[in-house]
This record gives C-alpha cells, sequence and structure tokens, in this order.
C-alpha cells in the first residue's frame, strides 16, 4: 500500500508520498511541494537530499556497506578486474568472455590526438596534474567528430572507452614530460593497468603491483551522488557533452574535502613526521574548532561507521609494503593517527573514520608515485563511475536539468545611488 506522510502549513494539510528504494532506503516526494504550499525545502550540502533515483551503486554509511551493481565491494575487489567492473557500473551485469574482450578492444582502440599531445607537452612542468586532465578532457571536446558532442547520437561505449584510455594516457604523459623523460605509447598488448604503469615507469609492472592498482582502481570507480559524480550530472543535465561533464567532475574530485584529500593526507603525514612524528598534536588541532585545520582522510558525509574501502586498503597496504620490501615510516605515523583518533571522544561522538583516503596515499608513494598524482589516480579509477552516472542520468526518459532553489537573504529593493553621492 503506498504510503503517505501528512505535513500542516499555514492550516492546509498535504500529503507527499514516500519513495522506497530497492534496499528499504525511504525518502519523501516532494516534488509537488512548492506548487501546493509555495514552501521550498532548505538543505545546506544536500546532506538530506536524494537527487535521483539510481541503479548504479548502494551504499549504507551507518552499517559501512557498499557494493556496485549489487556485488559487495570486497568481493569485486578480491575477484574482479578494474575493466570488468567498469563494464559493470556502465551495463548493470558482469561480462561475458566475449562482452569483456569487446569492451577492452572499445577502451584499447583510441589513441590521443597529435594536438592533445602538443598541449600536455606544452603545459608548465609545476601545473597541477588535475588541472592538466581536467583540461585536456575539455580539450578533448574539440578533436572529436561532432556527433560525439550531441548526446543523441553519440555512441556511449565507443566515448566511454575513449575517456578512460585518455585520461591514463594524458595522465601517465604528464607525468614523464614534467620529468623530461620520454614518452611511452599506449601499448594495445598489455592490460589497461600494465599499459598505465608502463605509460607511466616503462616497465610492465610485477604482479603484486598490478593487483595493488587493480584494486586501488576498483575502490575508487563509483561512489555513488557525491560531489563530483553530482558535478557530473549537474551539467549532464543541461544536454552538455560528456567530455564537459567529465572535465567538470575531475575540477569537483580536485578540491582537498573530496579527491583532493589523498595529497592532502599525505602532507599532514609528511608534516607530523618533519614535526618529530608527535601525531597528537596533529588529533589537538583538529580537534579546535578556533583552528580550521581538519585531520585529513577521516570523516564521510556518509559514512558513520568504517569506509569498507578503508579498511581494504589499509590491509593491502600492509601486503603491498611487505612485497615490495618498502619500509615506510609514515605508516607508523598514520596508524598511531588512527589508533588515537579511533579512541578520542571527539572523533567518536561524531563517528568520524578513516575514509577511502587516508591510506591509499601510501600504497601509491610505495609504487612510486608523487604526491601531487594522487588524485589523478583517483580520477582515472572513478572515469567510469562517472561516466556510468552521466549516462543512467541521459538515458532516464524523465531527466529534468538541475536547477535548484534558494532562499533569498539579501537587501530589499533600493534605488540606485549615483557615483558622486556614494
Ligand atoms: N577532522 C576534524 N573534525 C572533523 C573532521 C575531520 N576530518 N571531519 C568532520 N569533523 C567534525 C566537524 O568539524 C563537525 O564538528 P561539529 O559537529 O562540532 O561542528 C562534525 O565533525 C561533522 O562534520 P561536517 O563538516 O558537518 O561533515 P560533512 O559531512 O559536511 O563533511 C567531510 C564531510 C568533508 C569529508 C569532512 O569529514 C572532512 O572535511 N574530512 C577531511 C577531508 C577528507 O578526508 N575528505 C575526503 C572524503 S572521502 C572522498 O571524498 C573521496
Amino acid at each position: 500500500m503506498a504510503e503517505y506522510v501528512k505535513i500542516k502549513l499555514n492550516g492546509n494539510e498535504i500529503e507527499l508520498p514516500v519513495i522506497e528504494g530497492t534496499e528499504n532506503e525511504k525518502a519523501i516526494d516532494i516534488s509537488k511541494l512548492r506548487a501546493e504550499t509555495g514552501y521550498i525545502t532548505l538543505d545546506d550540502g544536500f546532506g538530506n537530499t536524494g537527487s535521483c533515483k539510481s541503479k548504479i551503486t548502494f551504499l549504507d554509511g551507518e552499517k559501512g556497506i557498499l557494493r556496485y551493481r549489487g556485488y559487495p565491494i570486497d568481493q569485486l575487489a578480491e575477484k574482479s578486474s578494474f575493466l570488468e567492473v567498469s563494464y559493470l557500473l556502465n551495463h548493470g551485469e558482469l561480462p561475458s568472455k566475449t562482452e569483456l574482450e569487446k569492451f577492452e578492444r572499445t577502451v584499447k582502440e583510441p589513441t590521443l590526438p597529435v594536438e592533445i599531445c602538443a598541449l600536455l607537452d606544452d603545459f608548465p612542468k609545476t601545473a597541477h596534474p588535475m588541472g592538466v586532465a581536467a583540461s585536456a578532457i575539455a580539450a578533448l571536446s574539440c578533436f572529436v567528430p561532432r556527433e560525439n558532442l550531441d548526446i543523441t547520437k553519440i555512441d556511449k561505449d565507443q566515448v566511454l572507452g575513449q575517456l578512460m584510455e585518455s585520461i591514463s594516457i594524458i595522465s601517465a604523459r604528464f607525468f614523464r614530460h614534467r620529468q623530461g623523460k620520454k614518452i611511452i605509447g599506449s601499448d594495445p598488448n598489455l592490460s589497461y593497468v600494465q599499459n598505465l604503469y608502463n605509460m607511466m615507469f616503462g616497465e610492465i609492472p610485477s604482479d603484486e603491483v598490478k593487483k595493488a592498482l587493480e584494486v586501488l582502481l576498483i575502490l575508487h570507480a563509483d561512489h555513488e551522488q557525491n560531489c563530483s559524480a553530482s558535478a557530473v550530472r549537474v551539467i549532464g543535465s543541461a544536454q552538455s557533452n560528456p567530455y564537459a561533464c567529465i572535465s567538470g567532475g575531475l575540477c569537483a574530485l580536485w578540491g582537498p574535502l573530496h579527491g583532493g584529500a589523498n595529497q592532502a593526507v599525505m602532507e599532514m603525514l609528511e608534516s607530523i613526521q618533519a614535526d618529530g612524528g608527535d601525531y597528537r598534536k596533529a588529533l589537538d588541532r583538529a580537534k579546535d574548532k578556533e583552528d580550521p585545520f581538519r585531520l585529513m582522510g577521516f570523516g564521510h558525509r556518509v559514512y558513520k561507521n568504517f569506509d569498507p574501502r578503508a579498511k581494504i586498503i589499509k590491509k593491502a597496504t600492509d601486503t603491498v609494503l611487505e612485497q615490495l620490501g618498502v619500509e615506510d615510516p609514515l605508516l607508523d605515523v598514520a596508524k598511531g593517527l588512527e589508533k588515537v583518533a579511533l579512541e578520542d571522544p571527539y572523533f567518536v561522538d561524531r563517528k568520524l573514520y578513516p575514509n577511502v583516503d587516508f591510506y591509499s596515499g601510501i600504497i601509491y608513494r610505495a609504487l612510486g608515485i608523487p604526491t601531487d598524482m594522487f588524485t589523478v589516480m583517483f580520477a582515472i579509477g572513478r572515469m567510469p563511475g562517472w561516466y556510468a552516472q552521466w549516462r543512467e542520468l541521459v538515458d532516464f526518459k524523465g531527466s529534468r536539468i538541475a536547477r535548484p532553489r534558494q532562499v533569498y537573504v539579501g537587501e530589499n529593493e533600493r534605488d540606485y545611488i549615483l557615483m558622486e553621492n556614494r
């Protein structure tokens, strides 16, 4: 039986339907609220607002659950590959062998236009890789056939393949360019992850390194309506082309409160270590409301429990460092900090746990990836998720332009004042 909630406004009672998801999440449908009452809702930061119905990713922040298309993240991280997960996110089902081979060909086929390569080589070596990636993906829209900009004509799989291949070439090429090293082209005989690593380091990764990278990319592949996915959807709701949407997603991810946190975590751990390794000082600063400093890699809008991705990454960090024979003192700083934070009432009361970014940087560092490349590594992983979110949006028949309202709190009407009277 349909469920409704009743609200009373100005003496009028109205009924608002309750929508229930497949995991029993409930939402009040307020789409008729303004038309029937003149009221809107106000939800700063959208903490209580569902922006869409989606079939892609389910997460339960209270229980620490994350599933892509119903499959638990730990099973995918253990048994799957990044390309398989990319297919799953975009097509809803795990691929057959033939479907996966076809998808792999679609991803390997595109090459980066020479003009984009020239553009990459012209960026200053000091540029941030996320600025480079966002610009190069937006620029890619200028070098594709016009059909690729028309969302009614676009070959969605072909563009997904192009974007996945391009982001890896762009990141790896800029990585080598800024070190003044010879550029290594994409090799279609290698797997996606092997190729990425080879383009960056000029060697085929060991099985351990390959597995670690696969896991990191899988864990980052989607996370429902987060800041960057919402940015992709908001831009996409104007029927903008996918290159523009993804470029917007990259810009959103760059921020230190979102994907940029992995870089910020490493910088924080380095500064704690440089300061004698006293992580309790950092903890005290994070608790001080007069100090803007936050414990980077801690807290999450949705997770009020362990971020399941952080658990997997923490375990992988120990394994990778052992396999590579790397001893990183920052890992001890991170573990010490995590321990004291998890026992501290400030963090306990606010349910602040380590998030995906807390340990990922230590693995990247062990693989020889510099700190300011961390966020772009995240972006390589997130590409298929952003695309799946964009695709779901444009395939949804009732899709409308995203256009929130506001509560205006500025000046009331007043007359213009001539310059000489100001
Ligand atoms: N350090 C110290 N205090 C924190 C932290 C933190 N990392 N995170 C939240 N808090 C405190 C807030 O000050 C607030 O305290 P109050 O209730 O006394 O005012 C309370 O916890 C709730 O925090 P909000 O800011 O309301 O939480 P919100 O959901 O808006 O923010 C966010 C989530 C941005 C992730 C936040 O926890 C944060 O800034 N973390 C550090 C940055 C980070 O790691 N970002 C990566 C997130 S994962 C990702 O995007 C890939």
